[in-house]
């Protein structure tokens, strides 16, 4: 599966890093929050756990992480867009929340094998150019047994909420979202990346391609707008 141009998307990411938490805030109502704790219920974190969030952006995610890891554990929040791992970092000073940060390429990540128990990436897979290499790279860095979270957009299946959020998505959200970041393009291609993104078991396939997880699962969010991914790391990998 091929994703799109990773320098275009590091630009556009650029473009919009300053906008990026108010357009979130606006257009999701807060509710990427939610859906962001439900990821952390859902990967079973303990206090004490490594925890690596992917594509981290201004760092939402990982700020979740770090409470539930605690001061024994540890967040290491990564991106390749310099703008927004600097929103982040920021954040994490105004929120008194440490966490390590790191300039990364998901889908070449410098870590050695199994050094964090967790790994996720929350709206960052479709925007990343391999998310096959992307996933594979998650897993690997992830001890056998650990989990690696997906967060992402999809398309809902129930009629009649499918064609009130394609409308909303559609015509509204760009409007928005370039209202608030000077960008309607780049809100264009986020509405558009996130409609024909793989979703359900389709995801899912892609996941057990890399053939490094024993287990899978998902969970709808919000009647399909968004969805939880969940891997299990195989145990006998190194058999
Ligand atoms: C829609 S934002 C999501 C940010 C954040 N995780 C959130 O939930 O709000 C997508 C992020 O993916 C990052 N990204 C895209 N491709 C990447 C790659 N190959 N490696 C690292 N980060 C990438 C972008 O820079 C951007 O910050």
């Amino acid at each position: 599966m091929q994703g799109p141009n990773s320098e275009k998307i590091k630009k556009m990411f650029g473009s919009i890093a300053s906008g990026y938490d108010s357009a979130n805030t606006v257009l999701s109502g807060g509710i990427h929050h939610i859906w962001k704790k439900d990821v952390v219920q859902a990967s079973g974190v303990q206090p004490g756990f490594r925890v690596l969030d992917c594509a981290t952006g201004t760092g939402d995610l990982a700020f979740e992480f770090k409470k539930a890891v605690g001061s024994n554990g540890q967040v290491t929040a990564t991106d390749f867009c310099e703008e927004m791992l600097a929103i982040a970092e920021q954040k994490s000073k105004d929120k008194n929340i440490p966490l390590i940060t790191e300039i990364a390429d998901v889908t070449n990540l410098k870590f050695p094998d199994a050094s964090f128990d967790i790994c996720s990436i929350a709206f960052g897979i479709r925007n990343v150019s391999d998310p096959l290499k992307a996933l594979s790279e998650m897993a690997r860095v992830v001890r056998p047994g650990g989990k690696v979270m997906v967060l992402e957009f999809g398309q809902p299946t129930i009629p009649v909420f499918k064609q009130a959020y394609n409308f909303y998505s559609r015509f509204i959200l760009p409007q928005i979202g370039g209202a608030i970041t000077g960008q309607p393009s780049a809100y264009r291609y986020l509405q558009e990346s996130s409609s024909e993104f793989p979703c359900r078991e389709m995801f899912v396939k892609l996941m057990k391609q890399t053939e490094k997880f024993e287990a899978y699962s998902y969970r709808t969010l919000s009647g399909g707008i968004a969805y939880i991914y969940s891997g299990t790391v195989t145990r006998n990998r190194f058999v």
